[in-house]
């Protein structure tokens, strides 16, 4: 879909082939959920939780079960996103808040309450870099002091070489999660026929503007966060956050 501008955005047929194939699609995604939830520090009783982009709410049912005093807000500009996150969070549904919204817009940046930490996976990429930046320094804004920020994400390599790497690395990933999941290639092979390995086809998605890490990090302590730092880092997928003082 495009907008009055023709800029490209996320659709519903993006939803429906992510739910489709993120489980083969995403590197680890378990251990990468984990890690996410590893980076907040423990939120006092009743505190607030936001997740950008919530997809399905695999990350936002896994914030529910660890945290089980705490109260999480799924954001998504996909209605059928939403309805996924519900459905996977039902048995948590008391804690759980739901609402649409538009990532790069900033009407949603101040929130009822300032959220102990802000998590998203695999979302921000779909904005440019003035807007990640704008982003990041909002977000240092909203959140409790201690509070975090962590981002899951495809980050962009510089050099023809780290690319290179990045797309070896998440083709073996995909090939292997297609194989532990049916024994078979079949979910490799629509990998390819997709094109979904960005750092073979950089142009081949206009909604993907994936930024490199090293400017994402600087634009996080720009923004004033602390132990600004990346954890995890695989197939150009990378994990990182910064704490607000
Ligand atoms: C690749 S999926 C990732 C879903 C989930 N966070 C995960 O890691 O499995 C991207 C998600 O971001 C949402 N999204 C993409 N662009 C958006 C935007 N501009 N505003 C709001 N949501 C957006 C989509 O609806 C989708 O749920």
């Amino acid at each position: 879909m495009a907008d009055a501008q023709g800029t490209r955005h996320w659709d519903e047929n993006h939803s429906r082939s992510f739910l489709d194939n993120g489980r083969y699609f995403v590197p680890e995604r378990e251990r990468q959920i984990e890690i996410i939830v590893d980076l907040i520090p423990p939120p006092a009783p009743g505190g607030l939780l936001v997740e950008l982009c919530s997809g399905e709410g695999l990350l936002s049912h896994a914030l529910l079960e660890r945290f089980a005093d705490c109260r999480v807000l799924a954001l998504d500009g996909s209605a059928e996103m939403l309805e996924q996150t519900r459905e996977t969070c039902r048995d948590q549904a008391g804690r759980l808040a739901t609402a649409a919204f538009e990532l790069g817009r900033r009407y949603w940046r101040t929130f009822s309450e300032p959220p102990q930490a802000i998590v998203s996976s695999l979302a921000i990429h779909h904005l440019d870099s003035h807007e990640k930046r704008t982003l990041f320094a909002d977000l240092a804004a909203a959140l409790r002091p201690g509070g975090v920020l962590v981002v899951a994400d495809i980050v962009r390599p510089p050099s023809a070489s780290g690319l290179d790497i990045a797309g070896r690395q998440w083709d073996e990933a995909v090939r292997a999660r297609a194989l532990a999941i049916d024994g078979d290639l079949a979910a490799f092979a629509e990998f390819n026929r997709l094109g979904w390995n960005y750092f073979r086809n950089l142009d081949g998605e206009p909604i993907d503007k994936p930024s490199s890490l090293a400017e994402q990090l600087s634009w996080l302590a720009e923004a004033g966060f602390t132990e600004v730092d990346c954890v995890w880092l695989f197939a150009g997928h990378a994990i990182f956050s910064g704490r607000k003082p």
